[in-house]
């Protein structure tokens, strides 16, 4: 069984890195090239002509359409063949696979599953991304060879930051306190109040008051690879299950979208989002590059692990900190299946 939910938007590019000229990419282990038609409309094809299944990347584009590199069969970007040079008739079964494709965020979302299913408004909504009150930190990515459920893993596991994040998010009690679980039909949450204790370095040039604070980590995932990570930092106090938000509280929301290259590479994509100090360009200069020299000291570790776990001779062991990650990936094997189940019908 594939290990991939088809019917969902991921995130194929940064929009900015895709314009009008051949991008190959590969997705849940396919092959797609991507490009942008003159009027600026994102576009992706199987990236195989199906006469010798030479990458139509290797090609041109024509206008909207992409010519093959080896003998000029060209396909518009609805993936119908609209030209054959080499004879008289086009061939009429020629045809490459075509995919729903469109930008929001800043990032080029491509739907894998059933074209007719495709619909721009079940990318998630990102709250505040137009208010002028927050700061968005535009998205970058990297890519992690990993399997994109050892990252799943790791955003739905709050207590990693006292060991891989020492001089960023780890504080005080990250180590050992409880977590709670909750889990809907999107996803598992897994969260905890750290009550009184200082900033971690990350966040201490970030929160505005002096003193203790009780923290909020949020790590949620939804289906079927989106993370949505929320700090929340108030005086102490004034934190817990019963905060009232006022002017001293501090959020920092980050959203990671985990493309899935194949079953070992993921391609990794966040941007990040802060109430404070919307336009201070150089404090969100360091906040980007604070928190990319963080996600690469998980991308050592993950790597690892799939390394690790993807060759282990003996057996592993099992801790209490892994049951939200357990719980979703129960509820996303369900999902794969159902999805699979009702395609044989189809
Ligand atoms: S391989 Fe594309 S036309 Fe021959
Ligand atoms: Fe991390």
């Amino acid at each position: 069984m594939s290990q991939y939910l088809r019917n969902t938007w991921y995130v194929a590019a940064l929009s900015p890195d895709v314009g009008r000229s051949l991008t190959p990419i590969k997705l849940l282990g396919e092959a797609i090239v991507l490009y942008r038609t003159e009027d600026g409309r994102p576009a992706a094809l199987e990236d195989a002509c199906p006469h010798r299944k030479l990458p139509l990347s290797m090609g041109r584009l024509k206008g909207d359409a992409v010519e093959c590199g080896y003998h000029g069969l060209t396909f518009d970007c609805s993936g119908r063949c609209i030209d054959a040079a080499t004879q008289a008739r086009i061939p009429p079964f020629a045809k490459v696979r075509s995919y729903p494709a469109c930008d929001r965020y800043g990032l080029l979302w491509i739907w894998m599953g059933d074209p007719a299913r495709a619909d721009e408004k079940a990318i998630i909504e990102i709250e505040n991304h137009d208010n002028p009150a927050w700061n968005i930190t535009q998205g970058d990515s990297m890519l992690i060879e990993c399997n994109y459920l050892w990252m799943v893993d790791n955003l739905l596991d709050p207590s990693h930051v006292a060991w891989v994040h020492r001089s960023s998010f780890a504080g005080a009690g990250t180590d050992n306190t409880p977590m709670q679980i909750t889990a809907d039909e999107h996803g598992v949450i897994n969260s905890r109040w750290l009550l009184d204790q200082p900033p971690p370095p990350f966040y201490a040039p970030l929160v505005k008051f002096h003193g203790n604070a009780d923290r909020l980590q949020h790590y949620e995932v939804r289906y079927p690879a989106l993370a949505v990570n929320m700090g929340i930092y108030t005086p102490a106090g004034k934190g817990g299950p019963d905060m009232v938000e006022d002017a001293d509280t501090y959020r920092m929301i980050s959203y990671h979208f985990l493309t899935p290259i194949d079953d070992d590479n993921t391609q990794y994509y966040w941007l990040q989002h802060r109430n404070t100090d919307p336009h201070d360009e150089a404090l969100t200069r360091k906040v980007a590059a604070g928190a990319k020299a963080a996600f690469e000291e998980d991308r050592a570790i993950l790597r690892a692990v799939h390394l690790g776990m993807k060759n282990k001779t003996t057996p592993t062991t099992g801790l209490l900190l892994d049951a939200a990650a357990s719980h979703f990936r129960k509820g996303l094997a369900e999902r794969i299946a159902q999805e699979q189940a009702a395609d044989a019908q189809a």
